[in-house]
This record gives structure tokens, C-alpha cells and sequence, in this order.
């Protein structure tokens, strides 16, 4: 399964507002429509949104070489896909790789090169994950995931799937719980989806349920992904993954973070300075067209909550796990 492609100049994002019930293609030319499909989450996911964002500024190069003023517009549809989504640090993080080529005066092919090496380095980078990760599942597991950090959310593969994919091709994997995520229900319209495909056993539950499953002893890991991680392993990921953290430490779960380096932001000490993406009111007030509460009560709708790295049993990254105190091992994973 794969969420972005990349041919004959064009980039092509498999629609995932639409998904599980229609499979739609959308294809870009122009960088400005690929900063409003991050917005609108038409491609969403960390890794996801970075191959996007490279990728949009191989076609700004596709617009603008040959100009006198190339640097100019370049710098201006950097910042055009930046303000898209604040949180997950991927999207900068590409931004900042394709900076110094056309800053150097780099064209469209140089840069769709660049692009395309994050695409695939960000899948094999899952791959890589998903190996060191399945060494952490025990048999027989039965995994709860929160959000969707599968093939669809990044270059392939996934972060915390790739754990889940490269775990039951070894055979270990009983049940996946898949949290559907509310509001915009990425567990269940898209990981659910994900993992049916694949044939890996998920069940669905809603999210105010996870802590009965738990108790009920039906819970033998927790694997979610990430948006943003600081220095000191505090990380950002889907609103509600900090209640699963909480549930999972008090019924003593291991509870796993999966993420590429790519994901961490060293500039932050802790996750108090991780920027927190406020959405419209729209998505908690109905859903899918349907009114669900009344017409003027105030709503909170932040997309991300802040993970304490305390609640961490590991770092699940391309380069191996991460084992408190995460401090250090951050430091170590930019060393090596
Ligand atoms: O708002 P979304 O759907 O972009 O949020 C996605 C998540 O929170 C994922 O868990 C995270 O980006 C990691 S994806 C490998």
C-alpha cells in the first residue's frame, strides 16, 4: 500500500479524507494545492507530509527555473508549505534538506532527485524500524495502536505498522486493537483499512475503550507513532496517545514509540515547546456532514498531545531501540 507517487513530473496523492470507501488519486503540478492538501490532510501523517512537501518544491523548482529571481520564489513556497501544518517536524525537517540545492541554484531535476531519495529513504528507514521493532513483540502479542502511522503515513511501510507488518510476518501477531481516533478517525478509516488489507487480524474499538480492554488483561503492547520528538524523548503525536500512555503504565503495558530520526528536534530540550496544530471546531462539532453537538458550544480541538518521555518503555528508530535514559540515547542516535 502506498499513499504518494512520483512520475512524469507529477505528484500523485491517494486521497485519504475519502478513504476507506472510495480510492482516490490526486495529482499535483503546482506546489500551492500540495501545501493545502497537507492542510486539509489529504496526505497526512509525519513522514507523509515531508515526501509531500520535498516533493512540492521540486515542482516550485519545475515553476520557477530559468527566472531571475528564482531564489525568490523558492523561498516564498517554502514558506507557502510551512505554514500548512505546524507539528510534525518532517515537513521542516525535508524543507531544510532541499533548502541548500536550490539556494545553490539547483533545477527542477536535481531537486526531484532529492525528493525522491526521501521517499525512499523514509521507506526503507520503516523497513529498518520494523525489524528492530519486531524484536521487542512477544508471541502471540496483541497490539494496540493509536492514530494511523502505517504505510499511508509515511514513504511505505510505516513506522508503528512496520513494527505490527514486520511482527507478523515473523508469525507473533494474535490481534492488532486499532483506537479509531477520533475525531477524524485515522484508526479507523485508515489503519483499520491498512491492516485488513494486509490480512493482519485488527479489531476496532473507540477510544474510551482501550482502558477496559486493558484491564481485562487483552493488551500485551502498546506501538503508536510520532509527530515531533524533543531532545529528552517528550513526544508529540495523535491527540489522545498521552490517555493511552497513562493507561498503559498504570497496567504495567510496555508502551512504544516507532519514529525516524528524521522525527526528532534536537532544538527542543523538552516537549513543552513542541507546537500544538489547533483545528476547526467543524471536526468535533459533526462528522462527515452530520451535526453531533449544538450550534454554538465552545470547542477544544488540538490535533496533537505531548507524550512525557517517563511513560516511554523504548524508541523504536532505523538505528536500533532506544532505552532510557532517552536523553542521552537521542544524543547518541545523531553520533553514530
Ligand atoms: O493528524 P495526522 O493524521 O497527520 O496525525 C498523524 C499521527 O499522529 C501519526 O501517528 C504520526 O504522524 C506518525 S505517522 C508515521
Amino acid at each position: 500500500m502506498e499513499a504518494i507517487r512520483f512520475s512524469q513530473n507529477t505528484l500523485y496523492l491517494l486521497d485519504q479524507t475519502r478513504l476507506p470507501t472510495e480510492e482516490v488519486w490526486r495529482s499535483y503540478r503546482d506546489y500551492r494545492p500540495v501545501a493545502e492538501a497537507i492542510r486539509t490532510m489529504v496526505v497526512r501523517g509525519a513522514p507523509a507530509i515531508g515526501c509531500a512537501a520535498a516533493y512540492a518544491m521540486a515542482l516550485a523548482a519545475m515553476e520557477f527555473e530559468g527566472k531571475p529571481d528564482y531564489a525568490e520564489h523558492m523561498a516564498q513556497a517554502e514558506r507557502v508549505l510551512a505554514d500548512s501544518r505546524p507539528t510534525a517536524v518532517n515537513l521542516f525537517w525535508a524543507l531544510e534538506r532541499m533548502r541548500p540545492l536550490w539556494q545553490a541554484g539547483a533545477g527542477s531535476e536535481r531537486l526531484c532527485r532529492a525528493a525522491v531519495a526521501i521517499h525512499q529513504e523514509d521507506a526503507a528507514m520503516c523497513r529498518a524500524m520494523g525489524e528492530y521493532g519486531a524484536a521487542l513483540i512477544p508471541d502471540h502479542a496483541r497490539i494496540l495502536t493509536h492514530c494511523n502511522a502505517g504505510a499511508l503515513a509515511t514513504g511505505g511501510y510505516g513506522t508503528a505498522l512496520g513494527v505490527v507488518r514486520a511482527a507478523f510476518a515473523q508469525g507473533k501477531v494474535e490481534m492488532v486493537y486499532c483506537d479509531e481516533t477520533r475525531p477524524l478517525l485515522q484508526g479507523a478509516r485508515l489503519t483499520a483499512y491498512e491492516l485488513t488489507a494486509d490480512g493482519i487480524p485488527a479489531t476496532l474499538i473507540t477510544d474510551n475503550m482501550a482502558g477496559a480492554l486493558m484491564a481485562q488483561g487483552k493488551v500485551d503492547c502498546v506501538v503508536v507513532g510520532c509527530d515531533r520528538m524533543a531532545a529528552n524523548g517528550d513526544f508529540a503525536n495523535k491527540i489522545g496517545t498521552y490517555s493511552v500512555a497513562v493507561l498503559a503504565k498504570h497496567h504495567n503495558i510496555p508502551f512504544y514509540t516507532a519514529l525516524p530520526s528524521s522525527t526528532v528536534d534536537v532544538s527542543l530540550p523538552d516537549g513543552s515547546g513542541i507546537v500544538i496544530e489547533q483545528r476547526s471546531p467543524e471536526e468535533v462539532l459533526s462528522f462527515q456532514g452530520v451535526q453531533t453537538g449544538p450550534a454554538g458550544v465552545q470547542v477544544w480541538n488540538p490535533a496533537f498531545d505531548v507524550t512525557p518521555h517517563d511513560l516511554l518503555s523504548g524508541i523504536i528508530t532505523e538505528k536500533g531501540v532506544l532505552r532510557p535514559p532517552f536523553d542521552a540515547a537521542l544524543a547518541g542516535l545523531f553520533e553514530q
